[in-house]
């Protein structure tokens, strides 16, 4: 297979994913770019943001768009691991002497069949049942069976008390290796967007249900995720992204006590979006530019001043070790 070949192939379906998008859900770039890249690089994603800003409908979109099975949970302070991942199931049957036959199976739970879900308000979650769902979304195999989830896409209202729920504690968080925090388009005044979306809704474009167009399909995902392995990392980038790693905690002094600066998400998952990165742009080779994609990460993991000024840090890190 030729994989530069195969990468602009996957690109340019990615890119045609996130035009369908375009067209229900007005602006929300990052949200779009970050589900796209969750999806290539089959990590998971955390959105906290206020009610009513189309977080739900974008993962309900993405899903059909893509062709993926998809399955939402609404989270409830009484939520039973059961109910996510199904119950046992046990049979009585007479045999063919007419003795007692007990059989036990298990019926699926959504999360162990689709391939994108979307755990809504999962900040109202009894922590039993939360710690068991992330770590079989993070190990993809439940009762040693591979599940076919490729992205967990979790919501949540800002955790402040008017919501009544409670932030995720931080070992949780880290399973969601793409963090973002949005808010709406009157919020951020963006008065432009206002405008199209409520001309979105004057027009009679969606007297019916809304149904994107079937573009892509799990295949794609599959050869993407192949590709992805096989994207070259140069050298300079590693070292951009060490001296990244290296001034958050000797020069902004981000330790345990402030952050969550941890190997598993910076030196794995890290890399991982690196490669997602530049994939999602049709390459087989990272740029210095692709480690912008580690904003995608850092929205609970450092506090939020370094975070919103992440950019400029990247950036100085690419100057630095030079290209
Ligand atoms: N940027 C937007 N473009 C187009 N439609 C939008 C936009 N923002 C909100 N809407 C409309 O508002 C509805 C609210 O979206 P949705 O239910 O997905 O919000 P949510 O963020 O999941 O809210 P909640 O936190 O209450 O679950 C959407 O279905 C859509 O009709
Ligand atoms: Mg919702």
């Amino acid at each position: 297979m030729d994989n530069s070949k195969s990468a602009k192939r996957i690109a340019q379906n990615f890119r045609k994913l996130h035009e369908e998008l375009d067209q229900y859900v007005i602006g929300h770039d990052n949200l779009k770019r970050a589900l796209l890249l969750g999806l290539v690089a089959r990590e998971h994603i955390y959105i906290e943001g206020p009610p009513g800003i189309a977080k739900t409908m974008l993962a309900e979109l993405v899903s059909a768009a893509a062709n993926l099975d998809f399955y939402f949970y609404q989270f409830h302070r009484d939520t039973r691991l059961a109910e996510l991942v199904g119950d046992v199931v046990i049979q009585r049957e007479k045999d063919s002497q007419g003795g007692e036959l007990i059989a036990q199976s298990i019926r699926k739970g959504g999360v162990l069949t689709c391939e994108v879900c979307v755990l809504d308000d999962i900040s109202r979650s009894p922590g039993e049942a939360l710690n068991v769902l992330l770590r079989i979304l993070n190990e993809r195999q439940y009762l040693q069976e591979p599940i076919p989830l490729l992205t967990a896409i979790a919501t949540s209202n800002p955790t402040v008390d008017d919501y009544y729920n409670e932030p995720l504690d931080p070992a949780n968080l880290d399973r969601f290796s793409i963090q973002l925090r949005s808010d709406g388009l009157i919020q951020e005044n963006r008065w432009n967007q206002v405008k199209e979306v409520i001309d979105l809704y004057s027009s009679n474009r969606f007297s019916d249900e809304i149904k994107p167009k079937p573009i892509l399909n799990r295949e794609i995902f599959d050869e993407a995720y192949k590709v992805l392995h096989s994207v070259v990392v140069p050298e300079a980038v590693k070292r951009m992204l060490i001296d990244l790693l290296d001034r958050f905690v000797n020069q902004y002094k981000l330790d345990s006590s402030n952050s969550l600066i941890t190997d598993r998400a910076f030196l794995v998952k890290g890399v991982k979006m690196l490669k997602a990165m530049a994939l999602t742009d049709g390459r087989t080779t990272v740029e210095p530019k692709d480690l912008h994609g580690l904003a995608y990460m850092t929205t609970y993991r450092v506090p939020e001043d370094i975070h919103r000024n992440v950019g400029t840090l990247i950036d100085e890190s690419i100057q630095r070790v030079g290209e």
